[in-house]
């Protein structure tokens, strides 16, 4: 972790974390956002000098920010739909001061994927088919654009070179290809690493 031009304290617990975000972010984030420790072991793992590791629908930037801060020599990106979120992603990374995390909003469906290495996938679809699990109204949900957004980072993940690592945080394993191998866990198994072979 570097610490020269960083604004650290924000690292000291997930509350403290929080507190970069209004009240009604803040309420969401046990369920939605991820926290600092997986954060830890997950950027841990994805983690190696100059790689570029995407987070697949990076909300409010939680998982971008503390990963950046712990690996420095790492780029982490998040794609994000909401544009509320979106920009309390990029005025928290102002306030910590981190400067290897880049947000943009859009689809991930937009996205040209060659243009990162390794994946981060806190289950993002799964709003769309369990409605009491939803952020807010700002998007459409459903079960079609489930099938449509797993599908797609499905064949996006396919068609990555041998050696592409993905972490995967409460998401069910059908939404790994096969050909990538499970090489660890931890959080009783809601956070697993895996490697394409
Ligand atoms: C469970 S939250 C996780 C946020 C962040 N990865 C973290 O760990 O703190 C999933 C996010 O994915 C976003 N998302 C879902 N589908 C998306 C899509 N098709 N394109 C871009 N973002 C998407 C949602 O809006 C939501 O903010």
């Amino acid at each position: 972790m570097y610490t020269d031009t960083l604004n650290i304290s924000y690292f000291r617990k997930d509350a403290a974390f929080d507190t970069l975000y209004p009240l009604h972010i803040r309420e969401l984030s046990q369920l939605h956002w991820t926290g600092l420790g997986v954060a830890l072991e997950a950027s841990n793992f994805l983690a190696s000098p100059g790689a570029r590791v995407l987070d697949i629908g990076s909300g409010v930037g939680k998982f971008c920010i503390a990963a950046g801060v712990y690996h420095p020599e790492t780029s982490f990106y998040g794609i994000e739909q909401r544009k509320e979120l979106y920009g309390y992603a990029e005025t928290a990374k102002a306030q910590v001061g981190v400067q290897n995390v880049f947000f943009r909003h859009g689809n991930l469906t937009n996205l040209d994927y060659d243009e990162y290495d390794h994946f981060y996938f806190y289950n993002s679809f799964y709003e769309n088919i369990e409605p009491g699990s939803r952020i807010d109204h700002a998007v459409r949900t459903s079960y079609e654009l489930y099938n449509t957004y797993t599908f797609h980072i499905l064949e996006m993940l396919d068609s990555k070179p041998a050696g592409t690592k993905l972490v995967t945080y409460h998401a069910p394993d059908k939404q790994v290809p096969a050909g990538y191998k499970l090489m660890d866990n931890s959080f009783s198994k809601y956070l697993k690493m895996w490697v394409k072979k």
